[in-house]
């Protein structure tokens, strides 16, 4: 079996060609994301998404929110090199070195594209209006997740909307048994061999940790949001947005 180079099943080389036969509906979530985004009161001068993979979800942003800039974040590497070769030539896209949302501070980081010193004025601050972390932080443990909400609470300006994917341990035992055989069986109806969707059930709270509905929501309250809303459910993940 080949080396991982970051925490998903797929290499990042394969990880566009598998993503789709892996998370149902995983094109939509981006979809929503962007229609989401554009039915609130918001124009977003700069937007981070962390956790950013190959760049999905920037790529299609762009295509909707002409003028904003994005900051491209993910502590792998190999995943930034990947969105580099798909972005890297767009003048509204910067990427910041290999970091994890826990440790990403944008106003120690003068942007190399624009100022987005906004309101508050100080030297460097850059004021993120929109911050996306899809499907990225269930490799985390229960501390480190609460830094890396906290880390993207801190990093949106006053009114900065935070959109996160996860997937979701269902409430129950025998949801959970039952989530996972409705994914391991859509996993097998989109081509994956039987070995192949079994081995990535069991993943599930073994590689990454997914929490339910109601401890992401106590979570995201917990991080300072005033608004906290789910706005996605399918099969076994759940998609939510806040408003600092
Ligand atoms: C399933 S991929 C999702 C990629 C992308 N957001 C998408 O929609 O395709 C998970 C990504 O989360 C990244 N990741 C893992 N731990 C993270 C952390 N602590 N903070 C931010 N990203 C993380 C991985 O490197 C990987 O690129």
């Amino acid at each position: 079996m080949q080396k991982l180079d970051n925490l998903t099943s797929h290499l990042s080389s394969e990880y566009d060609l598998q993503i789709a036969n892996t998370i149902p509906y995983y094109n939509f979530f981006h979809q929503e994301i962007l229609n989401l985004v554009e039915s609130m009161d918001i124009n977003p001068k700069c937007w981070l998404d962390t956790g950013c993979g190959t760049g999905n979800l920037v790529e299609k942003a762009l295509q909707k929110f002409q003028s904003t800039v994005f900051i491209l974040a993910d502590p792998s590497a190999d995943m930034l090199n990947k969105a580099k070769e798909k972005l890297g030539d767009n003048k509204n896209v910067e990427f910041l070195e290999p970091t994890p949302s826990q440790d990403i501070s944008l106003s120690d980081q003068p942007s190399k594209i624009g100022d987005f010193r906004g309101a508050k004025n100080s030297t460097n601050f850059r004021a993120v209006d929109v911050i996306t972390s899809i499907q990225s932080h269930h490799y985390l443990s229960e501390d480190e997740r609460y830094k890396a909400v906290k880390s993207c609470y801190n990093n949106l300006d006053e009114n900065g909307v935070y959109v996160t994917f996860e997937n979701i341990r269902p409430l129950t035992v025998q949801g959970t048994e039952i989530g996972k055989e409705y994914w391991r069986k859509f996993q097998i109806s989109r081509g994956k061999t039987v070995v192949d969707a079994d081995n990535h059930i069991k993943r599930f709270g073994v590689e990454y940790f997914p929490i339910t509905v109601e401890d992401h929501l106590s979570l995201l309250r917990k991080s300072g949001f005033s608004v906290v809303e789910m706005f996605w459910y399918s099969y076994m993940q759940a998609g939510f947005y806040c408003i600092k």
